[in-house]
């Protein structure tokens, strides 16, 4: 077993920090962390969809039964459209009815959908009892297990209900991502592209040439990709306890991306639309100036080679797409905001680390690509 790197979070306002660890073989080895991150647990409760719990849940169990002499899964269907107040009630109830008590620890075993709604119910059961993030997808990796923010989605959007509760510990095994199919690695290279845009053009660059070796899951180009990026974004929630407001660059890419998510009604994965969104608003800040020209071309490059969509899809209406902007909750006192990047590897600030901008150049730049032709 190589436990290969440990990287520090700092969680802020009254949370502790805590580590994500990276490693191949460390879901059997799951319960020694997790003991040792929440020392007063005596039963874990694992958590997990119904594609992840057959493949990875026996063995997370038994290693959490091994630590703490007491282990259940409980598992939901997998997908989005499960990370809901529906399945928050079950889960909940059934470790209710389980007797378990405020000695639990959960376990949160699985992609996205799974961090966010186990920890949901890890921030409410009994007040609060600390959560493990065992991401298994390379989103939940590099993205959803950092950071503390849980929840499920609601009929008025996603992520509207939820709370932030850090984990006590992030296990990451990329050697999970064998498993994982391929077209759902490539979701999770976009934001490991947008790490590179906002904050490293070297690691951009590195992520072209690795392209392959990633996309098919190779156990050292993974394990490589998700500790920089777990470097990065932890670097970021890390620091805006201090200087509020830097986790905003996190959404370099996401103000059309979730536009393009949702007039799509969802039928183009998140990782897709923040592709097209973040080739897009590098196009409108080399229209603006505050951009270095051929930016956005070099962002296309990185994405395609990461088989990400780059351009509109045809047929989309534009406009459309600029009225989804406006319901964006990133919107502020009726303001859209974008992030801008200077360049690849470094974000544009002003007086902020976001701006509103032009409806008219938004709109001229989605219908044509680039406003300069
Ligand atoms: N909390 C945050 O900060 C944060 C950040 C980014 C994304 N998210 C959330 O994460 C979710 C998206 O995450 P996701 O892309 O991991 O979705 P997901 O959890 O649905 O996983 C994607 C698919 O891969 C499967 N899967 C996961 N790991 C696997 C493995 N090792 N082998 C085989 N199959 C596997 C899942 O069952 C699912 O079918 C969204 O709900 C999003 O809102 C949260
Ligand atoms: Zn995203």
């Amino acid at each position: 077993v190589t436990v290969g790197e440990r990287i520090r979070v700092v969680a802020g306002a009254g949370s502790a920090d805590y580590d994500v660890v990276i490693g191949e073989g460390l879901l059997a080895r799951v319960g020694e962390f997790a003991a040792a991150a929440a020392p007063k647990a005596r039963a874990a409760a694992v958590i997990s969809d119904s594609n992840v719990a057959p493949l990875y849940g026996p063995q997370v169990v038994a290693a959490m039964e091994g630590a703490l002499g007491r282990a259940s899964l409980h598992d939901f269907p997998a997908g989005e459209a499960n990370k809901n107040r529906e399945r928050w009630i079950a889960l909940t109830d059934a470790l209710l009815e389980e007797g378990l008590g405020r000695d639990t620890i959960v376990v949160a075993l699985g992609g996205g959908v799974t961090g966010d709604l186990a920890g949901f119910v890890a921030a409410t059961f009994l007040r609060g009892v600390p959560v493990v993030q065992v991401p298994t997808s390379l989103v939940a990796m590099i993205d959803a297990s950092v950071g503390g923010k849980t929840g499920v989605d609601a009929p008025a959007g996603k992520n509207l209900v939820g709370a932030f509760h850090p984990p006590v510990v992030v296990l990451a095994d990329p050697a999970c991502l064998a498993t994982l199919p391929r077209s759902e690695r490539s979701q999770g290279l976009a934001e490991a592209v947008k790490h590179g845009a906002i904050l490293d053009a070297e690691y951009m660059a590195e992520l072209r040439e690795r392209a392959e070796d990633l996309l098919s899951g190779e156990p050292y180009a993974s394990r490589w990709a998700v500790r920089r990026s777990v470097e990065l974004k932890a670097g970021v929630v890390s620091r805006d306890e201090r200087e509020s407001g830097l986790r905003e660059i996190l959404n370099f890419g996401h103000t059309l991306g979730h536009a393009i998510e949702a007039e799509s009604r969802f039928e183009i994965p998140h990782g897709s639309a923040v592709a097209v969104g973040m080739v897009l608003e590098a196009r409108i800040g080399e229209a603006m100036g505050v951009t270095a020209s051929g930016t956005a071309d070099r962002l296309a490059e990185a994405l395609r080679a990461m088989e990400l969509p780059t351009e509109l899809p045809s047929g989309m209406d534009p406009d459309r797409v600029l009225g989804w902007t406006g319901a964006d909750k990133k919107a502020r006192g009726g303001e859209v905001r974008y992030v801008q990047i200077a360049a690849v590897g470094s974000v544009h600030r002003d007086r902020n680390w976001a701006r509103p901008v032009a409806p008219d150049l938004v709109r001229e730049v989605l219908a044509t690509g680039s406003a300069l032709s």
